[in-house]
C-alpha cells in the first residue's frame, strides 16, 4: 500500500486495508447507502475553516464560504455554525442559506448577471455586499433600490489583469474574461456609485481564479487593489472593506498549493507593509473549504479489456463528477479495500453515451466487478455541478461526524427527475406503440 497520505489525510485514510473517513469505514456506508456516493468528513471542513481562522486572528475578518463548490444544505449548515458567512451568485443560493440557518446579513453577492429580482430579494433580505461587475449594473441595482425605498451596499470587483497560472476555464482575473471591472476604469465607476442614491460604497472586491497553487498571483493582485484603493480614497470615497475572493487551490495530485494561514501570513504581512492591516478584510474560499473533506464512491459494473485500453466501467458518471470531462481535472481514484495483488492499467470511465465520460485516465488498480472505489477530492464543485444528463438520478449525500454518517440528501428518485415535466398531447395507444411489434 502506497505511504504516501491521500488527499484528505488524516481524515481519510486507511486502517488495515479499508478505507475511513473519520471513524466510519467506506465500504460499509457504500454497502448500505448504495452507489454512487458521496461521503463528506465535518472535521475535515471544520480543519480546512480553522487555518484561515489561524491567520486571521486578532484581525478585522470575516470568511464568506463560496458556496458554488458545494451548496448542499447539510454542508451549509456546518459553516454557518462554525460562524462563516456566505458568497452567493443566484437567489437561490441565498434562499439555500436562509434554509441552512444563515443569516442574509453575512452574506455577499458576486456574479456578473444578477436580474433585477435576484436583487430585490437580496435588498429585502438585508444582504451585506453586492459585489458589482460591471457599471451597467451599478445603475440597475440603483434602480431597484430606489424603488424599494433602499441603499444597496456595494463593492466593486475589479479585473487586475493577473494571470492566477490555472486552467483556462477557472481562471477569472485576466483582461479577457468577463468578470470584474478593468481595473483602469475601477476609479470613474467608483465615482459613479458614489453619486449614485441607491448605492452606498463599502468595499473593494477582486477574485482571480481558482486551483492557484502559489502565492504570487494573490500577492500582485493585493497590491493592484491596493494601488486602487489609494486612488479611490484621494478621489474622497471610503473603502470600508477588502475583499480578495477565493480560489485557493487543493492537493488532487501531487499539487503542492500553500496552506491557507502561510497564504495568509504573507498576505496580511503585505497588508501591514502597505498600511491596511486595520482594515476589513473579507475572502471568499469555496473549494479549500471543501474539496479534500468528500469523495465519490462507486462500484464496478464491468471489466473490459480492450487492444489499447482496458476500461474499469463503475457506476458513477460524468453527471456526478464533471470535472475530468470539463477541465481535463485529475481525481485520485482508490479502491474502498485495498489488496496486494498486481494492479492493471485502466481507464476508469462511467456508463454516460459520451467518449468524455472519463473519471480518470491510466490508472493503476486491482480492482474485480462488483468491487468499490473512492474517487477522491470530491467535495468540491461535483456534487454542486451534478447532472440528470442520460436521465441519472444524482447521488445520495452523507455527513461523517466521528462514527456518525447523517444523510444530508437522499438520493433522487425517477419520480423527483419527472416532477414538473408535462405531456402537452393526449396519450393514444397505436401500434407503433407496442413493444416488440414486428412490421
Ligand atoms: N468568489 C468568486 C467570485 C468566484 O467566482 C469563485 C469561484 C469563488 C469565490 C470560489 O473560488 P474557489 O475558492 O472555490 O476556488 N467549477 C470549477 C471551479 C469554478 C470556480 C468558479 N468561481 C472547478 O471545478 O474547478
Amino acid at each position: 500500500m502506497t505511504s504516501t497520505p491521500l488527499p484528505g489525510a488524516p481524515f481519510l485514510a486507511y486502517r488495515d486495508s479499508q478505507l475511513f473517513i473519520e471513524d466510519m469505514g467506506l465500504q460499509d456506508l457504500a454497502n448500505t447507502h448504495g452507489t454512487p456516493l458521496f461521503v463528506y468528513s465535518k472535521a475535515a471542513m471544520l480543519h480546512a475553516l480553522a487555518a484561515y481562522q489561524r491567520a486571521f486572528v486578532g484581525r478585522d475578518a470575516k470568511v464568506h464560504y463560496a458556496m458554488k463548490a458545494n451548496s448542499s444544505l447539510g454542508v451549509l449548515q456546518v459553516f454557518a455554525q462554525a460562524g462563516c458567512g456566505f458568497d452567493i451568485v443566484s437567489a437561490g443560493e441565498l434562499e439555500r442559506v436562509l434554509a441552512a440557518g444563515g443569516q442574509a446579513a453575512d452574506v455577499i453577492f458576486s456574479g456578473v448577471g444578477k436580474t433585477r429580482a435576484e436583487m430585490r430579494m437580496a435588498l429585502q433580505a438585508g444582504i451585506a455586499c453586492f459585489n458589482v461587475e460591471s457599471e451597467a449594473e451599478l445603475d440597475v441595482l440603483n434602480q431597484v433600490a430606489v424603488s424599494l425605498g433602499k441603499v444597496a451596499p456595494v463593492s466593486i470587483r475589479v479585473n487586475p489583469n493577473v494571470d492566477p497560472k490555472t486552467h483556462p476555464y477557472i481562471s477569472t482575473g485576466l483582461k479577457g474574461n468577463k468578470f470584474g471591472i478593468a481595473h483602469e476604469r475601477t476609479l470613474q465607476a467608483y465615482q459613479h456609485a458614489a453619486q449614485l442614491p441607491g448605492l452606498k460604497v463599502v468595499g473593494i472586491d477582486c477574485h482571480i481564479g481558482s486551483q492557484i497553487t502559489t502565492s504570487e498571483p494573490y500577492l500582485d493582485a493585493l497590491d493592484k487593489v491596493l494601488d486602487l484603493v489609494e486612488q479611490i480614497e484621494k478621489a474622497g470615497i471610503r473603502i470600508h472593506h477588502l475583499d480578495f475572493g477565493g480560489g485557493l487551490g487543493i492537493n488532487y495530485n501531487n499539487d503542492t498549493p500553500p496552506a491557507a494561514d502561510s497564504l495568509w501570513s504573507a498576505l496580511l504581512a503585505r497588508l501591514d507593509a502597505r498600511g491596511f492591516g486595520q482594515r476589513r478584510l473579507m475572502i471568499e474560499p469555496g473549494r479549500s473549504l471543501v474539496g479534500n473533506a468528500g469523495v465519490c464512491l462507486s462500484e464496478v459494473q464491468y471489466l473490459k479489456p480492450g487492444e489499447q485500453k482496458n476500461f474499469c466501467i463503475i457506476d458513477a458518471a460524468m453527471n456526478d463528477l464533471p470535472r475530468p470531462a470539463m477541465y481535463e481535472a485529475f481525481h485520485q481514484i482508490v479502491p474502498l479495500v485495498h489488496t496486494d495483488k498486481p494492479a492493471q492499467l485502466y481507464d476508469v470511465v462511467g456508463p454516460v453515451c459520451e467518449s468524455g465520460d472519463w473519471i480518470g485516465r491510466d490508472r493503476l488498480l486491482n480492482i474485480q466487478a462488483g468491487e468499490k472505489l473512492a474517487v477522491l477530492s470530491a467535495g468540491a464543485y461535483c456534487m454542486s455541478m451534478a447532472s440528470n444528463y442520460n436521465t441519472r438520478g444524482r447521488a445520495a449525500e452523507l455527513l461523517v461526524d466521528g462514527n456518525q454518517a447523517h444523510v444530508i440528501r437522499q438520493r433522487e428518485t425517477m419520480a423527483d427527475q419527472l416532477r414538473g415535466e408535462v405531456l402537452p398531447f393526449p396519450q393514444t395507444r397505436h401500434a407503433s406503440n407496442t413493444p416488440n411489434t414486428k412490421v
